[in-house]
């Protein structure tokens, strides 16, 4: 949520690493967009409301060796470009990450003080509040220190202090920042994308950490203001590639990579052998329970990972929307297993509730997307996928890779407790070979086709239904989210028998029901069901199985009438992973016929570290 870049040195011009650098993380916010920056000894903010590129129009070219720049996702204050960063108040010029949870407490003591604001922002108001303490004292890293005891809340900020134009200063705490290095040039950055063109060499910042950047030498410095020495971390370059390749949207790219991801996923936990699942994972199968806490598509990706550990390991399992876990009784002891689903690992919501299931006592598991994301480094013990960079915004690849993840864990606690037999794991591990072909199948041109000439009816309606049961009522909730995320057409997604308890008299002729059928021993009753829509003339769309589709063809006239989607046949813990990319495939050809900004769409950011 919100981007951050920053720039010291002489071999770059400030100002186009800063234009670029916000760029590549345009996908963390971007509703407005600023940049600060030192040319012949003046301070020069440029600061505009909407994308980067209207920001790059009004850009002044110019020579620069020291910048700050701000995407911004909207907190406080509405996204115009008074309320865009930077933020400069007396000698202190700041771009913000998170939110300041007592700016208002803090405001009002400074207007007391006679100060006066241009902009609804907190980062305005802390930019105040350091300002005043650094009057005081003359000293910018006592004032850093006296600054971060009297704010609460999270925050990552990139600062410059007008008497000094040759240093930059970062401060971290609960927002991501990492301080960059480079030769005789140094950066910051909320994320990796901002500067992995320059450099994949970085110093990780801590809670409460601040640094004083020039381009020869940085200077980290706990929250006390004690030198600390850091460790010099480097990121594997290859995993950050965030060009189009060709296609239309970076959101179809990475539906694309699906075959790849979920073949590297899986292949780095079981590599054709149960014996190294066994070996890369814990022993889940010691508890009780599990509660899986996640926001968004997460949380979808969790309601599948329910049905698939409940079914097959024989565990409870509750699925927890991270952000009311966390203010709610929770039933949890020493017994039970918390799981944490994220992307980014920096989602606020879903950190906040891995902190209280640690503090209840419980184990806590994160499947995480970013190596070293903050809620990586909260819980015991983390699965990473290997799905690279997620850039669009509407998850795609990493959800079917932390759906790819609690196959294995359902797999994994399964073995433990030998719910399954040699037959039935060696079918399971030819399946899990299958998969990338059956994917890129469902992703042919014959099969796209098909997507898009479902999305040129979808595309006209204002209300969409998506019906399933069990496991493909999950998949429903997260094909509808993807629908809603990026076309901006209301849609529901409802368990098929329950429709008829109340939502059905919402069917109208004409209304699209998109019904998902997948689990054999229930398609009977989901069919029923949307023939129920059907007889109220709903226009119907199936996704539904080979298997299932060779079947009703053969026995039931009436199922020949239905627009369908059929996905090949695989074992019944890994059907999910097919079911999802016509889904996937359908949103993106509504959107796109709708002309909708797919990859960026309003209101959202890719990761959501406020609660
Ligand atoms: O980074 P996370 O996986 O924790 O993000 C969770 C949700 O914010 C995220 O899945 C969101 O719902 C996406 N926009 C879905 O496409």
């Amino acid at each position: 949520m919100c981007g951050i870049v920053g720039y010291v040195g002489k071999q770059k011009k400030a100002q186009e690493v800063l234009l670029e650098g916000l760029t590549n993380l345009e996908y963390r916010g971007y509703d407005s967009a600023g940049i600060a920056y030192v040319t012949n000894g003046k301070l020069v903010i440029t600061k505009t409301e909407g994308k980067i590129n209207n920001l790059k129009k009004i850009v002044i070219p110019c020579e620069a060796n020291l910048g700050i720049g701000h995407t911004r996702w909207a907190t406080n204050g509405k996204p115009n470009t008074i309320n865009s960063h930077p933020h400069k108040q007396g000698k202190i010029t700041i771009v913000h990450n998170g939110i300041i949870d007592n700016y208002a407490e803090i405001k009002e003591q400074l207007q007391k003080d006679g100060v006066t604001f241009k902009s609804e922002t907190d980062t305005e108001v802390i930019a105040a509040l350091l300002n005043q303490i650094y009057t005081k004292t003359q000293d910018i890293n006592k004032s850093i220190v006296e600054f971060q005891k009297k704010v609460k809340g999270a925050y990552a900020l990139g600062i410059i202090v007008d008497d000094d134009y040759n240093t930059l200063y970062a401060i971290r705490n609960e927002s991501p920042l990492i301080v960059a290095l480079g030769n005789d040039e140094n950066y910051i950055a909320s994320d990796v994308p901002a500067i992995i063109k320059y450099t994949n060499k970085y110093i990780e910042l801590n809670n409460g950490d601040f640094a004083k950047i020039t381009d020869s030498q940085i200077i980290c410095y706990n929250a006390l203001g004690k030198e600390i020495k850091k460790d010099i971390q480097e990121f594997p370059i290859e995993s950050y590639d965030i060009d189009k390749h060709g296609y239309e949207h970076i959101m179809l790219k990475e539906i694309h990579e699906q075959p790849t991801v979920i073949k590297n996923t899986i292949g780095d936990y079981i590599d054709n052998n149960i014996d190294n699942l066994i070996a890369k994972m814990p022993d889940f199968s010691k508890y009780n329970k599990i509660i899986i806490v996640a926001c968004g598509s997460a949380m979808h990706a969790g309601l599948v990972g329910k049905n698939m550990i409940e079914e097959f390991a024989d565990i409870p399992v509750d699925v927890e929307i991270a952000s009311e876990f966390r203010y709610k009784k929770v039933f949890i002891d020493n017994k039970t297993l918390v799981i944490g689903v994220s992307q980014s690992g920096e989602t606020a919501d879903t950190l906040k509730a891995i902190v209280k299931a640690k503090e209840k006592g419980a184990d806590t598991l994160g499947i995480i997307s970013k190596k070293g994301s903050s809620i990586a480094r909260c819980v015991d013990f983390v699965l990473y996928t290997n799905s690279g960079i997620e850039v669009a915004v509407a998850t795609t690849k990493a959800y079917s890779a932390q759906i790819a993840l609690l196959s294995l864990i359902a797999l994994n606690i399964a073995n433990h407790k030998h719910n399954i037999d040699n037959k039935e794991l060696e079918k399971i591990l030819k399946s899990i070979k299958e998969l990338p072909i059956q994917i890129e199948r469902l992703l042919s041109n014959e099969a796209c086709e098909n997507y898009k000439n479902i999305a040129e009816t979808l595309y006209t309606h204002n209300d969409i239904f998506f019906i399933g049961r069990g496991v493909d009522y999950a998949l429903c909730m997260e094909g509808s989210l993807k629908l809603k995320e990026i076309s901006y057409i209301h849609s529901e997604a409802y368990p098929a028998g329950e429709l008829k308890h109340g939502t059905i008299s919402l069917i109208e002729p004409g209304t699209p029901v998109v019904g998902v059928i997948t689990d054999f021993e229930i398609a009977d009753k989901t069919l029923s069901n949307i023939e129920e829509t059907k007889s109220r003339g709903s226009e119907n769309y199936l996704i539904i199985t080979e298997e299932l589709d060779n079947q009703y063809s053969k026995i039931n006239k009436n199922y020949n009438t239905y627009n369908k989607v059929v996905i090949p046949n695989t074992h019944k813990l890994l059907q999910p992973l097919l079911a999802v990319v016509p889904l996937q495939m359908i949103a993106y050809e509504t959107a796109r016929f709708k002309g909708e900004e797919i990859d960026k769409p309003r209101n959202l950011a890719k990761s959501v570290t406020v609660e």
